[in-house]
């Protein structure tokens, strides 16, 4: 039996979305589900205490910036990476491949890895599927990423067939170099493009190597909205139904609704601690810049409708007066509400797909949200 196992529990009947739990060595999560991104360790600004309080039920972490600082030995050492950070919730570990590709130039993708050079210090460093998987077992999350390419948007057909079937020969180096499926699960990642038959091609070759889970990646790279729902609607078809499914590096509210319609569980993304740090929130009733002049005097909290700690304690005015004043605080209380609002999300989009009634739920949200409006 895999160390980690997707347990369908319904099908929405009005929209098709799945309603599920994945268990894992750490526990067990429902889907659709949102994971918060902890890049170094960290969720940015939260304590694993906040994040329990918003009940986070599984986060991400970095295989590459760990690997760079403070070195997975030491987080070998220290227990594992559930030990170092006190989270004893399910961890995921992206493999290290699209932070090679996000964050260094002078990269040189060859058969057997990819050269590149440490965005901090300029040296000299190569990656490859056997050391993405070294050094993930070593940190030793629940899930554990495939190491892939994910190549620019737009890139041209014969330059994207290459590269799936590079990755294709990649996943099964990283299968053969994981020692430890016992209690770590690894997905592999489909990747393509836009093009259908390259997606189908890597759904099938990976498929073919029977991973416990797969995710859906090169999406969220600059390609219009509506490419991302064909990909996934072409795509998810080559896809077990008793296996997780994962949208890699997506994090709105519009589009964890419609990734869920597509059959999506899983999403990761840095945009709600991102935009929260420059003072940008989600809310109900779509996006508040709260650094804006005219919530200077506006004691309502960030969002009339959220029950997070920060919604139900304090008010725009005194968020502004902390962003704008540079205090720590500031950037807490807005990661926390922006995390908050995902999770909570995701609740309700469980709760709409057990009532049958998601794309209903989708109207209602995305009328509030503003997208209807002209
Ligand atoms: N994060 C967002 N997109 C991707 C992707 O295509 N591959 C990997 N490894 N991580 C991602
Ligand atoms: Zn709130």
């Amino acid at each position: 039996m895999s160390a980690v196992t997707y347990e369908h529990i319904k099908t929405c009947k009005q929209s098709g979305a799945r309603l599920g739990k994945v268990h894992t060595p750490h526990g067990t999560f429902e889907t659709p589900i949102f994971m918060p991104v902890g890049t170094l360790a960290t969720v940015k600004t939260m304590s694993p205490e906040d994040l329990l309080g918003m009940n986070a039920q599984i986060i991400l972490s970095n295989t590459y910036h760990l690997w760079l600082r403070p070195g997975e030995d030491i987080i070998k050492e220290a227990g594992g990476l559930h030990q170092f950070m006190n989270w004893h919730r399910p961890i995921l570990t992206d493999s290290g491949g699209f932070q090679v590709f996000s964050l260094s130039d002078l990269r040189n993708i060859t058969e057997e890895g990819v050269h590149f050079r440490n965005h901090l210090s300029g040296e000299k460093l190569f990656l490859s599927p056997e050391k993405a998987m070294r050094i993930q077992n070593d940190l030793g999350p629940d899930i554990m990423m495939a190491f892939d390419e994910c190549p620019p948007y737009p890139a041209e057909h014969a330059y994207m067939k290459a590269s799936v079937e590079r990755t294709s020969r990649w996943a099964e180096r990283c299968l053969e170099g994981h020692q430890r499926p016992q209690d770590q699960g690894l997905f592999g990642i489909i990747q393509g493009g836009e093009y259908e038959d390259l997606r189908r091609q890597s759904a099938e070759d990976l498929v073919s190597l029977d991973f416990p889970g797969y995710a859906i990646g090169g999406l969220s790279v600059g390609e219009p909205k509506d490419v991302m729902n064909q990909v996934l609607e072409f795509t998810t078809p080559f896809l077990p139904e008793n296996k997780p499914r994962y949208l890699m590096g997506v994090g709105t509210a519009d589009s964890l609704i419609d990734g869920a319609i597509r059959g999506i569980d899983m999403f990761d993304c840095v945009l709600p601690t991102r935009i929260a740090r420059n003072g940008t929130l989600m809310t109900s009733e779509g996006r508040l810049v709260v650094r804006n002049a005219k919530f200077a005097r506006d004691f309502r909290p960030l969002d009339e409708n959220c029950d997070c700690y920060v919604c139900q304690n304090h008010s725009r005015a005194y968020i502004r007066h902390l962003i704008k004043a540079n205090e720590t605080l500031g950037l807490r209380l807005c990661s926390y509400h922006n995390l908050y609002f995902l999770l909570d999300l995701m609740e309700k989009v469980r709760g709409a797909i057990r009532e049958d009634r998601l794309l209903d739920f989708r109207e209602e949200f995305f009328e509030q949200y503003g997208f209807n409006k002209p």
